[in-house]
């Protein structure tokens, strides 16, 4: 899918330079598995998951607890080296091409993790920085003013409430402007208001090109963001429809449709 066939809301568009795989998948991983090694024992995170993301795509990364959701996340992040297989982004391996992939990829942390030393605004400056983007201010106000943090820009991070901390870590997520978006539970914690503006947001961003991939355990925000579904259990794909297919057979909400799936043996459902 291209960016030339959206519609273009009224907010920066993905940076052209970083995309230099036009052409490619948003996110592509092959046969990936993760076997943590510590004094306890191994516990293998993910089994010989593949995974294909078009650009453009709205996809939910659901699963239970412990599914391994983080860690396939954290690996397309380059934070968590897989034991085998493959992944990339826009065409560039996260092993071998990290610099690039990096440029590509905003993940929203399941974690809040902040630097209490600087104020929002310091915070969104220093993580351009990183980026080598010096004269990013234009849309760091953008950022601001779409996650209501406008008069919070000079607040210490330290200051902030965790709702807020949580819209500042989408704020650094986004602030290279990056085609595809990772959020692993934006949501945890935060008000209903800020849910709306947040959820508004960032389907503007996918309106606008950008891929989004989801976790969520609030299925009814997958049900209604999300166009596909990708299920995890126990490091595997026990299911990867489509959100109207996986809900067609049936008067059921996703949470219903999900339990019972999570419930049925684990068998991996072919890749589409
Ligand atoms: N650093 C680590 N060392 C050892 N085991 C780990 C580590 N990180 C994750 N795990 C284990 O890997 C498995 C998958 O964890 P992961 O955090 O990826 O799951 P998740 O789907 O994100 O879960 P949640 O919904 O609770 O966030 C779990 O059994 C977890 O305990
Ligand atoms: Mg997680």
């Amino acid at each position: 899918m291209s960016y030339a066939g959206k519609m273009q809301p009224p907010i920066s568009p993905v940076q052209s330079g970083v995309i230099a795989n036009s052409d490619a998948l948003a996110v592509q991983v092959d046969h990936i598995s993760k076997v943590y090694t510590s004094r306890r024992g191994d516990v293998c995170a993910l089994s010989d998951i593949s995974l294909r993301v078009a650009q453009g795509e709205f996809l939910g990364l659901l699963g239970p607890n412990g599914a391994g959701k983080t860690t396939l996340i954290q690996i397309l992040a380059g934070l968590v080296r897989p034991t085998a297989g493959e992944a990339r982004v826009l065409g560039w391996n996260v092993s071998t091409q990290s610099i690039n992939s990096k440029r590509c990829l905003g993940v929203v942390p399941q974690e809040l993790v902040f630097d209490p030393f600087f104020t929002v605004r310091e915070t969104l400056r220093i993580q351009s920085g990183y980026f080598g983007l010096t004269r990013n201010d234009a849309w760091i106000d953008e950022l601001l003013h779409n996650l209501g943090l406008t008069d919070r820009a000079d607040t210490n991070m330290r200051a902030l409430s965790g709702g807020m901390k949580r819209r500042v870590l989408v704020a650094q997520a986004l602030v290279h402007r990056p085609p595809v978006i990772v959020l692993d539970e934006p949501t945890a914690g935060v008000d209903v208001e800020l849910r709306q503006s947040l959820w508004a947001f960032i389907r503007r961003l996918n309106q606008a090109g950008h891929t989004v991939i989801l976790t969520t355990h609030y299925l009814e925000e997958a049900e209604s963001m999300c166009e596909r579904i990708v299920l995890l259990k126990s490091g595997r794909v026990l299911a990867d429809e489509r959100t109207s297919e996986l809900l067609r057979h049936s008067e059921d909400s996703l949470e219903t449709v999900f339990l019972r799936m999570l419930h049925q043996p684990a068998e991996p459902t072919p890749l589409q």
